[in-house]
């Protein structure tokens, strides 16, 4: 099965204005995107640290769409219950941040969230081969996690693309979702590999008007 012909809209909060955040998080639904990306960082697993669960629960009642969050966190299954009670939809985790990688997907199913997995550059897809039959999205990042703004790797889109592979023969579910330097540029050849959804949070909140920004990306979507 080939997805992607509704692409969804994914942008971080971590490229909003942390002194209007409301606002800047109501500018998302407005916009026409379909979720809110989450950006968790421990200053352990990567060299930033943003904000945790209280956050995430703050912001909760203020919009209506999913709640995409990715923990950049080491060993995250301490903090899943939280982030789940907190309001998330969605919990991503990396591989390369706990050694109960299948257990933990299990439990994020288990609060009733979708499991997401995430893998850093360096990590082959095939390091979580083993746990994309309990993964409801996969987690490309395309740039090395810590920082908004940086430039997208283009190599990460064989990644995409083996991913997209893997899910035809193999008759898997998940999403594929591509994170770091997404932007009207870059968005076009994450698409054309197979991403089903694209974070972007500078590229977001730098762009003079959201509504076409958004258009913009979901109309590759229907370009395949
Ligand atoms: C990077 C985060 C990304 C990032 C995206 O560590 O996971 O979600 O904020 O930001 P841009 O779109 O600016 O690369
Ligand atoms: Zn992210």
């Amino acid at each position: 099965m080939t997805k992607n012909e509704d692409l969804i809209i994914a942008p971080s909060i971590l490229g909003a204005d942390f002194s209007h955040l409301e606002e800047d998080l109501v500018s998302i639904a407005d916009s026409g995107a379909q979720w809110v990306h989450l950006d968790v960082m421990d200053g352990h697993f990567v060299p930033n640290i943003s904000f945790g669960w209280d956050l995430i629960r703050t912001l909760r009642p203020f919009s209506p769409l999913t709640f995409d969050t990715h923990l950049m966190v080491s060993q995250p299954e301490r903090f899943i219950e939280q982030f789940a009670s907190a309001g998330s939809n969605a919990i991503t985790v990396h591989h390369e941040a706990t050694v109960h990688l299948y257990r933990v997907l299990q439990q994020i199913r288990s609060l009733g969230c979708k499991s997401g997995v995430s893998v850093v550059p360096s990590t082959p897809v095939s390091a979580i081969e083993h746990v994309l039959e309990i993964s409801d999205i996969v987690l490309v990042m395309s740039v090395n996690p810590g920082f908004g703004g940086q430039q997208m790797i283009p190599s990460m889109l064989q990644k995409i693309a083996r991913l997209a592979e893997l899910r035809e023969t193999e008759g898997y579910d998940f999403l594929i979702s591509v994170d770091g330097g997404i932007n009207a540029k870059t968005a076009g050849d994450a698409v054309d590999s197979g991403a089903d959804v694209l974070v972007t949070g500078s590229s977001f909140f730098s762009a003079p008007d959201k509504i076409s920004y958004v258009a913009d990306l979901l109309s590759l979507g229907r370009a395949r």
